[in-house]
C-alpha cells in the first residue's frame, strides 16, 4: 500500500502530467520526467532503451526471488479537453483523455513503495518498471520489444493495467479469458483513371468503387460472423476527391476489424481481402490494401487469473468480473514472451456520471491511482 507521502508525490506527477500531456512517440518530457524521479530512488537502475522515450528501470531483488516485469502506458491522445478542471491540458489539442497519466503515476508510486522495501533489505523479486510509449496508435509495445526489451529483462510475469470509467472505484476486473479484442488496422486503395466528369464512359470512377466496397464491408460482420460472436468493421477514413467536374485516380480509405477470437478475425481478414479485390475488380478499378501490424486479443489465462486474483484480494478492492471490451491493447503483443495478465482498475466514484474513455470531459478519479498502485505492487511480490 503507498504511504500518504507516496500518494501524494504520485498525485503530484498525474496532475503534472495531465497539465502537460504528449501524443505517441513524442513523450520526450514524461520520459525526461520519470528518468529524474526514478533516478532519485534508491536501488532504481534506469536500463539502457534503444528508444527515444519511453523508461525501463529496475530494482534488483535476492537471489532466487522472481522477476516481474510492470507495465504502464504513458502517451496521450489527439484531443482537446473540455473537463474543467485545476489541472487541465495545457498543450493545446493535445488530453490524457485515456488516463495514461493516472497509470504512469501508479507505476511511479508503486515504484517508489518497492524501493522503500529494497533499501530496507525486503524486496525478494527483481521488478522491471516499464514505462511504454505510443499505446495509443497500439505501436509502443511492438517498438520496445524491437529495441530489445526482452534482452535487458527476463521477466517470469507481465502485469498491467488499464483505468475502467464503467467500473466503479475501489473494484478490480479480474476477467478469465479474452478481455480486449484482436484487431488488424488497413489502408485501401482504390486505382482508377480520372477524366472529365461529363465523360463517364472515358474514365474509371474508384469513388463509385470505394463506396460499393464500404457497404459490402459490412457484410462480413452481418454475414459472416456467427451472432453469437463478437466482431466490429468501422471505415473510419475516405481521402480523394477534385472539383466537381474531375473524375479522380485514385481513393484511399482507412479502417479497422477487430474480434475478441483469433479465429473470427482470420476469417473476417479473408473475406476483408476477397470483397476488396473483387469489388474493385467488378467495377474495373485495381485496389491495393496495405495492412497494419496485427494486434492480438488481451487474453487472461486461467492460471494467470489464479494469480491475479490473490494480487487484487491483497489490494483489498473487491474483485468483479465484466463482459469484455473490442478495445484493443497492445500490452497483448508481450504475451508472446511472457505470461501476462491485464487488469482493469475502477476509477469513476460510485455513482457519479460514467465519462467514457477518449471523451473530452473524460477524468479519472484519484482515489483509483491508489488501487492501481496497490495493484502493481501487490503483483510485484507475487511469489
Ligand atoms: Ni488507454
Amino acid at each position: 500500500m503507498l504511504s500518504e507521502e507516496e500518494y501524494t508525490r504520485a498525485l503530484d506527477l498525474k496532475r503534472d502530467l495531465h497539465m502537460h500531456p504528449e501524443l505517441s512517440n513524442e513523450e520526450y518530457e514524461t520520459t525526461g520526467k520519470l528518468k529524474s524521479l526514478l533516478s532519485e530512488l534508491p536501488g532504481m537502475e534506469i536500463l539502457p532503451l534503444k528508444t527515444d522515450t519511453g523508461v525501463i528501470a529496475r530494482l534488483k531483488g535476492e537471489k532466487g526471488g522472481k522477476e516481474i516485469m510492470l507495465r504502464a502506458d504513458i502517451d496521450a491522445l489527439p484531443q482537446t479537453e473540455k473537463y474543467e478542471s485545476p489541472w487541465k491540458s495545457q498543450n493545446p489539442g493535445v488530453m490524457h483523455a485515456c488516463g495514461h497519466d493516472l497509470h504512469t503515476a501508479s507505476l511511479y508510486g508503486a515504484a517508489m513503495a518497492l524501493s522503500g522495501m529494497y533499501e530496507k533489505g525486503g524486496l525478494k523479486n527483481t521488478v522491471d518498471f516499464v514505462f511504454q510509449p505510443a499505446e495509443e496508435g497500439t505501436t509502443g509495445a511492438r517498438k520496445l520489444i524491437d529495441a530489445g526489451l526482452f534482452d535487458l529483462i527476463h521477466p517470469d510475469y507481465c502485469f498491467g493495467l488499464h483505468n475502467w470509467p464503467s467500473v466503479p472505484t475501489g473494484k478490480i476486473v479480474c476477467r478469465e479469458g479474452a478481455l480486449m479484442s484482436a484487431k488488424r488496422n488497413f489502408e485501401i486503395r482504390i486505382i482508377g483513371a480520372g477524366g472529365h466528369g461529363s465523360m463517364p464512359h472515358l474514365n474509371i470512377d474508384p469513388i463509385v468503387c470505394a463506396a460499393a466496397v464500404v457497404q459490402s464491408l459490412q457484410t462480413v460482420i452481418s454475414r459472416n460472423t456467427s451472432p453469437l460472436d463478437s466482431a466490429v468493421l468501422s471505415v473510419n477514413r475516405i481521402e480523394g476527391g477534385s472539383p466537381a467536374n474531375l473524375v479522380v485516380d485514385k481513393i484511399m480509405m482507412r479502417a479497422t476489424v477487430r474480434s475478441l477470437s483469433e479465429e473470427t478475425l482470420n476469417r473476417l481478414l479473408k473475406r476483408v481481402e476477397t470483397i476488396v479485390e473483387k469489388t474493385a475488380e467488378a467495377y474495373e478499378c485495381r485496389s491495393e490494401i496495405i495492412w497494419e501490424e496485427r494486434i492480438p486479443a488481451v487474453f487472461n489465462t486461467p492460471e494467470m487469473t489464479g494469480i491475479a486474483r490473490k494480487i487484487a484480494l491483497r489490494t483489498g478492492c473487491e474483485i468483479i468480473d465484466a463482459p469484455p471490451a473490442l478495445a484493443s491493447e497492445d500490452f497483448a503483443l508481450y504475451r508472446s514472451t511472457v505470461p501476462s495478465f491485464f487488469f482493469w482498475v475502477g476509477s469513476t466514484p460510485e455513482g457519479e456520471k460514467v465519462e467514457e474513455l477518449h471523451r473530452p470531459c473524460f477524468h479519472a478519479d484519484d482515489e483509483a491511482l491508489r488501487h492501481a498502485a496497490d495493484v502493481y505492487i501487490e503483483a510485484a511480490l507475487t511469489d
